[in-house]
């Protein structure tokens, strides 16, 4: 691969241990996928997990002195101050987060803990180069923002934010962008959860770039966030296109780039109904212990949406919204978390369902409009009920999925 001259110093070791660690493997990506150089990136999101594997390499490259060129925002992890008060974690736990919270504070990241930067605080421009790991972010910023980044690990995102650059193939190149997979959406799209049973059809679609025909010509941000979250359950994908909505797709022919599809599938109701009777949902009609939203992270539309179903009612069962800092604080301000907390809910900032803090659950039955949610968090032990919003809303206040 070809390299600048500062690039060639510092894989050398010119600006630390840590820079040129996380040069190495960026080369060593590169060289996998024959990138022929390096280019520049003017942004980043890491999605870092509070896992063992994720502490580890954020406090290796800590302790090599390395440090952010460019300040890559970071995904949940759960809010220390939150349920370190309530107790829901222990000690050693908490520990965990708190060193997690050290290194990429120390690494010089943007503290955020959202898995939905794209909709507030991390924003790209169409065509811009960027380094974004996390499943429903890097979609998102290709498909509707056109900005152009790869299917970044935590790992290899958090060395671009390093180094300040990625090697130059995939879904950075325009051959690459082009649609494979004609997707006919045949199914009734009533709402924005239609689009996480249309996105936890990965199986099915199979792997490329799928261009979806048979949607309306406003597809939501909030659809957008499913779709590619539950793609990404489903499968692996780095983008997607809905042919007259999406930047890259305003035609058909656009969409593919002139070539014809490799094969076309056929979405339907029965394929919907089968997601809602899978292993991954709990079957309905009975009774559930919890409720749980923001896997991704809730929007503020969505939050008001909540509060004002709630209004004035009792939840029978606790009912826990997942979102960033910044929505909390719009919530707040906006009397939506008074009116929550009156129902007997609560919105929990910095927090991902797939953490030690919702160990409360293990064993019990929780409702949510999210495959992902349900999906993660299964090896903790939590068992979910995947229905519609407002379908989870009224479990919520009867305490039972009818
Ligand atoms: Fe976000 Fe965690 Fe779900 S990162 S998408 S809340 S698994």
């Amino acid at each position: 691969m070809e390299l600048t001259k500062d690039l060639k110093d510092m894989l050398e070791g010119k600006y630390s241990e840590g820079a040129a660690l996380a040069l190495k493997v960026q080369v060593g990506i590169g060289e996998c996928f024959n990138a022929p150089r390096m280019v520049p990136i003017t942004n980043s999101h890491v999605a870092l997990s509070n896992q063992e594997m994720d502490l580890w390499f954020a406090e290796k490259m800590v302790g090599l002195g390395a440090r952010a060129k460019i300040s890559p925002t970071v995904n949940p992890g759960f809010c220390l101050s939150y349920f370190k008060q309530h107790n829901m974690v222990t000690e050693e736990e908490a520990e965990h987060m708190s060193r997690v919270h050290e290194a990429y504070k120390t690494l010089g990241c943007r503290l955020t803990y959202n898995c939905t930067p794209y909709m507030d605080t991390n924003v790209p421009f169409p065509n811009e180069i960027i380094a974004f790991s996390e499943s429903s972010a890097t979609p998102y910023v290709n498909s509707v923002w056109g900005a152009r980044t790869n299917r970044e690990s935590a790992q290899s995102a958090l060395c671009a934010s390093i180094t300040g650059v990625v090697p130059e193939y995939g879904l950075l190149l325009d051959e690459n962008r082009k649609g494979d997979i004609l997707v006919e959406v045949k199914a009734k799209m009533s709402s924005d959860f239609s689009y996480n049973l249309l996105g936890y059809m990965g199986k099915k679609i199979g792997p490329g770039i799928p261009v979806f025909v048979g949607l309306e010509s406003y597809v939501s941000p909030e659809a957008h966030r499913n779709l590619g979250a539950e793609l990404n359950t489903s499968g692996a994908y780095g983008m997607y296109h809905i042919v007259g909505v999406t930047p890259e797709a305003p035609t058909l022919d656009a969409a593919f780039g002139g070539k014809k599809p490799k094969r076309t599938v056929v979405i339907t109701d029965e394929d919907f109904e089968r997601v809602l009777a899978t292993e991954i949902s709990d079957p309905g009609n009975r009774k559930i212990d919890f409720a749980l939203f923001g896997c991704p992270h809730t929007s503020i539309k969505e939050v008001r949406y909540i509060a004002k179903a709630l209004e004035g009612k009792k939840l029978s069962v606790p009912l826990w919204i997942m979102t960033s800092a910044l929505t909390k604080s719009n919530a707040e301000k906006m009397g939506l978390l008074d009116i929550l907390r009156a129902a007997g809910g609560e919105i929990v900032e910095d927090t991902c369902s797939d953490q030690p803090c919702w160990h409360l659950y293990k064993g019990k039955v929780g409702v949510t409009e999210s495959p992902k949610c349900a999906y993660y968090p299964r090896k903790r032990g939590l068992e979910f009920v995947i229905r519609d919003l407002d379908t989870c809303l009224k479990a919520a206040l009867e305490g039972a999925v009818i």
